[in-house]
């Protein structure tokens, strides 16, 4: 369906400008309270959205579903198994047809490269659903739950505690645009990749060997998986080499009084964070994947009708 609106992607989290968060977090709080109000709002009544995974997910595609449709819009799922993608159809090409046939499009995929030259060829809105690099929808979720909890994340202490992830990578990214700051650590081996990293944003990170001393003072700790999607190989290496950077209650300990716990799930109790810890009372991670839905509807409305 044509739009008089100009085609905007979200591929990474440096995509949206502060004024344009600032936007989307409220308007954000504006949709969750209306569909907490059992409300009807349906700005993308008839619209499609295609969800293409070449990668596993619960809670992504669980809130991008249900967002469209409630929104108005319906979803189609496609995955590399059962479509052309999978038999070697060239990323371009589908993209040009899937971008005929529907409004909106939301992938997770392996390298950013790929989302890159997809959206190249869009003539919608591409979303990033996660890559090897980035992952901006959660990161979107996880600081409307900061503010939901607590208030702006401005000047506010971030320690990422594991992997230099697509998560990582995304807080950094999010870190010079909002304004705050990430206390960074891991293990020898797994640190992050300097090209990765713009100079802007290296102004707001501090990375430290020992993660307790990463966690001091910090207003809010997270951490990930070990071993993301797609390095799975890795995994014995990785079981012994982050042995000592899962997020226990000594970690939350040295962290502000107020400080609150993030991860944005699947978790796995007992390797990167204690159970003690998700499942303890500084912990918000079920507000953080409901709030995927909010905050994603926020996206999708104003990819496709800008400022309403
Ligand atoms: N956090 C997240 O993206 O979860 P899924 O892998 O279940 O989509
Ligand atoms: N870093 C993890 C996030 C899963 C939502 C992965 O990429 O597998």
């Amino acid at each position: 369906m044509a739009s008089n609106i100009p085609v905007r992607h979200y591929l990474q989290f440096a995509d949206f400008s502060a004024d344009e968060y600032a936007y989307l977090l409220e308007r954000s709080a504006f949709l969750k309270a209306k569909f907490k109000r059992y409300e009807t709002w349906h700005p993308l009544h008839d619209r499609t959205l295609a969800m293409i995974f070449e990668k596993n997910s619960t809670r992504t595609r669980l809130s991008f579903e249900a967002g469209i449709h409630q929104l108005g819009g319906h979803a189609v799922f496609l995955n590399t198994k059962d479509t052309q993608l999978g038999r070697g159809e060239p990323v371009e090409d589908a993209a040009q047809v899937i971008s005929r046939m529907t409004d909106i499009i939301m992938i997770r995929t392996f390298g950013q490269d790929i989302i890159d030259r997809f959206a190249a060829n869009s003539r919608v809105p591409v979303i990033n659903g996660l890559t090897n690099e980035y992952h901006p929808c959660q990161v979107l979720a996880d600081i409307f739950t900061y503010v939901e909890h607590r208030s702006s994340i401005k000047g506010k202490t971030i320690a990422w505690v594991g992997d230099a992830n697509n998560m990582a990578y995304t807080w950094i990214q999010a870190a010079e645009i909002l304004d705050f700051k990430v206390n960074f650590s891991a293990p020898t081996g797994y640190q992050l990749d300097q090209s990765m990293l713009s100079a802007g944003s290296k102004n707001h990170l501090t990375v430290f060997s020992n993660p307790l001393d990463a966690c001091r003072g910090a207003d809010l700790v997270t951490t990930d998986v070990w071993t993301s999607m797609g390095y799975e190989d890795e995994n014995q290496a990785r079981l012994k080499a982050f042995k000592s950077w899962m997020v226990t209650d000594e970690l939350m300990a040295v962290a502000n009084k107020d400080a609150l716990f993030m991860h944005c799930l699947p978790a796995h109790r007992g390797e990167e964070v204690a159970a003690s810890v998700i499942d303890g009372p500084q912990s918000v991670v079920w507000d953080e994947a409901e709030n995927r839905l909010h905050v994603q509807k926020a996206l999708m409305e104003f990819l496709l009708c800008g400022k309403l």
